[in-house]
């Protein structure tokens, strides 16, 4: 059983120490979602929660500097992670400059690179297009060398961990051609029905910890028949279920609710028997929930077969 004082802290390849629980902070780029933001992430770090996953790309780092100031709670205490923009991989240090700014801390615990794909930089805008209606992406510069400035920072100390979002086992190899560091996390979507097992693997022998996001599967994985039958047996919700499986597998999550009766039920899960992780794990069926190709076959700009997903 995990509740909020005893979640558990994993620990990465650089014996940095990640709680296995974080809470989500994206909200929808529009006025009246992100001025809601400081107030729910302060209630889940009211409720326990003492790691947040931010990025650039979310506009929510200074809600989330602004909520950890308003808990009163040390910030030693509190897991940032950030992500670098997939606009920004040419000006890496100067945008993580903008990210301690906005948040208003003097280090981040985990910087990732967002996605692998590089998308061509337009002032102000994130979602630039080709007259196709594609987004616009460029290899004017790669994640190999936005790799290599993470690397750089990592040196300052001004961040404790680096890491990667949204790679495969074919763009971690394609990283590995350069890399001195390897990266100490992968965040992906992960979630019963993309159970990502290979890749799980994989990341154990190399070292990298997997976080998971859209780690409830939303309603479609959580009113899976099997996952409704096991939160009756374990007398717990189906989201505790699904988030109980992936912390049973190693994995850390980062699921986000803006309610608070949400959060603390998040933070407090149960712990499965070995052959309710495995029929869970079971369930499996390749499928992607959050991010999924377009009419294109791409996911922002680059092909399945590019992300090797
Ligand atoms: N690296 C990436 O590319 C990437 C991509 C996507 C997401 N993320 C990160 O992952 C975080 C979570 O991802 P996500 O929002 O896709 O997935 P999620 O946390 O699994 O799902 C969130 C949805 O589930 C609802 N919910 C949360 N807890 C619930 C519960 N106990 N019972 C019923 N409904 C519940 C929320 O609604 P309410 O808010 O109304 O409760 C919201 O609609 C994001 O905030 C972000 O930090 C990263």
């Amino acid at each position: 059983m995990v509740t909020a004082t005893t979640v558990p802290w994993f620990t990465l390849n650089n014996g940095v120490k990640i709680p296995a629980i974080g809470h989500g902070a994206y909200a929808p780029a529009i006025e009246e979602a992100q001025s809601r933001v400081k107030d729910w992430i302060l209630t889940a770090l009211k409720a326990g929660y003492r790691h947040i996953d931010t990025a650039q790309g979310y506009g929510t780092e200074r809600a989330v500097g602004e909520a950890i100031k308003a808990s009163g709670i040390p910030r030693e205490e509190i897991f940032i992670t950030t992500k670098l923009q997939w606009n920004h991989q040419h000006i890496v240090a100067q945008t993580f400059e903008e990210s301690l700014k906005a948040l208003d801390v003097e280090y981040i615990d985990l910087f990732l690179i967002h996605w692998p794909q590089a998308v061509f930089y337009d002032k102000g805008n994130s979602f630039p297009k080709n007259p196709d209606g594609s987004l616009k992406v460029t290899d004017e510069v790669n994640f190999n060398q936005a790799w290599a400035e993470l690397e750089k920072i990592y040196a300052t100390g001004k961040v404790k961990a680096i890491g990667v979002s949204n790679f495969s086992i074919k763009t971690l190899e394609q990283l590995f051609t350069t890399a001195k560091i390897v990266p100490a996390v992968n965040q992906v979507e992960l979630h019963p029905y993309l159970a990502q097992e290979d890749l799980r693997e994989y990341s154990a022998k190399k070292g990298i910890i997997l976080t998971a996001y859209t780690p409830s599967g939303y309603d479609t994985v959580r009113n899976d028949p099997l996952i409704l039958s096991l939160a009756t047996k374990y007398n717990a919700t189906p989201t505790q279920v699904i988030l109980a499986w992936h912390i049973a597998r190693g994995v850390v999550v980062v699921p986000k609710s803006e309610r608070e009766e949400r959060q603390k039920e998040n933070i407090t899960l149960p712990e499965l028997d070995a052959e309710d992780i495995s029929k869970i794990s079971a369930l499996d069926r390749g499928k992607r929930l959050c991010n999924y190709p377009d009419e294109k076959g791409q996911v922002y700009g680059w092909t399945v077969e590019q992300l090797g997903w």
